[in-house]
């Protein structure tokens, strides 16, 4: 939205923080709606360095066009609590240098958290992008984070108007929260004409094309909640009923470094030794668009995924017991299948027999969502901290 006013001369930058992989695709476009915005927010981007390989981060900084971060905390791997108190530490001497108007944080990883925790303790505003999200379930470690997160935010925008609901019933007030869209949809739709067609990236990585032409089509995995592959008991029946599905429809399985760390450790991969299953490294972003937007089927335990699927229109099946998207699968092409092979099995059958679900894309999952964010976040830090120099 265009305005005439200038941005306020005492008003620090809106600081952007971005630590993992399903971050980047978030704050792409965030970062871009600032800027075009009139008057442009000044921004400055914080890595708190959470993902910080090649495959995990920097190729999806490219396909994004993401800016080079201004700061980079290089906090690395670890435990949860060592990881969340190296990013609070980290990012502390930041915010005493930098003297932000607020600190924008999206999503629900360790960094997440962590940065509105030094936020609370030092007055500065946060702002939570894909807030009220809940899957009620506390073992999911993104769970607190989203919980304690927005608890403490100042400024709470949503993505489905389930979440507005979820907050209020915590006692955030409802003057806090405004349903703005989903800034992920907006990163796909906006490069989806850029997207990388699936036979080519199956060349690149050295696999035969024509898997992609299979006359039932392909199928693509995802696998990476703790819950899932952190215990051989639990990852191994799953890996089996990938491969059983992979006898009726080919499968490209993009492998995180956390699934193919407990695959080696727990000597698995015989499981999925087949020429029907395509191991690949974790993908970019417009590979893994591609190969998405070509899918008969996704099997998955992402949260991203349920609601990439659900814009692309591509039956999803969440390897999970719930989630936090519940719009994905009321209005989208999600279904819970659980861990249980035998309602995966189902659900695959269903798909393949042509009765998957077809869904609608939701509300404001336009590619306008950070467009909205940058026009009301301007108008309430002007009104917040003419209020807080009263
Ligand atoms: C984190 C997020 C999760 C998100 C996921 C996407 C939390 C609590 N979890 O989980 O919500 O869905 O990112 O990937 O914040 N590793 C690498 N290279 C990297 C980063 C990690 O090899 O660049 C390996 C390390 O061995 C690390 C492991 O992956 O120990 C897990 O990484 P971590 O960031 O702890 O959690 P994720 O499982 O990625």
């Amino acid at each position: 939205m265009a305005t005439n006013e200038a941005w306020p001369a005492q008003l620090g930058p809106v600081i952007c923080v971005v630590g993992a992989r399903p971050n980047f695709m978030k704050m792409a476009p965030i970062l871009r709606a600032f800027a075009a915005h009139r008057p442009a927010l000044p921004t400055l981007l914080v890595h708190t360095g959470q993902h910080y390989d090649r495959d995990m981060n920097d190729r999806l900084f490219d396909d994004l066009r993401l800016p080079h971060p201004d700061i980079n905390l290089e906090v690395g791997s670890g435990t949860h609590a060592l990881q969340t108190a190296e990013v609070m530490r980290r990012f502390e001497p930041v915010l005493d240098a930098q003297q932000p108007s607020c600190v924008l944080v999206v999503g629900d990883v360790n960094s997440t958290l962590a940065c509105t925790l030094v936020c609370a303790k030092k007055a500065v505003p946060v702002v939570h992008v894909e807030a009220g999200l809940r899957s009620y379930d506390r073992a999911m470690p993104e769970e607190i984070n989203r919980v304690l997160t927005d608890q403490i935010a100042d400024r709470l925008y949503t993505t489905e108007r389930s979440a507005h609901a979820n907050l209020v019933r915590e006692g955030v007030a409802e003057e806090r929260v405004c349903f703005v869209g989903n800034v992920m949809i907006d990163s796909l739709l906006s490069n989806r004409e850029f997207a990388c067609p699936a036979a080519k990236t199956l060349q690149m990585a050295g696999f035969d094309p024509a898997v992609v032409d299979d006359p039932r089509g392909y199928g693509v995995v995802t696998l990476h909640r703790p819950s899932n592959v952190d215990r051989e008991e639990n990852l191994a029946p799953l890996l089996a009923v990938l491969r059983e599905v992979s006898d009726q429809v080919p499968l490209i399985f993009a492998l995180h470094p956390r699934t193919r760390a407990n695959i080696d450790r727990f000597s698995l991969g015989k499981l999925l030794a087949s020429e029907r299953i395509v191991l690949l490294p974790p993908q970019g972003y417009l590979e893994m668009l591609g190969l998405l937007a070509g899918a008969k089927l996704v099997l998955s335990d992402s949260g991203g995924l349920q609601e990439e699927t659900t814009a692309l229109g591509v039956p999803c099946l969440t390897i999970r017991e719930n989630t936090e998207r519940p719009i994905t699968i009321e209005q989208g092409t999600n279904t819970l299948v659980g861990c249980d092979p035998c309602a995966i099995r189902i659900g695959v059958n269903e798909i393949l027999a042509g009765a998957g679900k077809t869904g609608r894309v939701p509300e404001f999952w336009d590619g306008r969502a950070a467009e909205r964010i940058a026009a009301d976040l301007f108008q309430w830090l002007i009104a917040h901290h003419a209020q807080r120099s009263r």
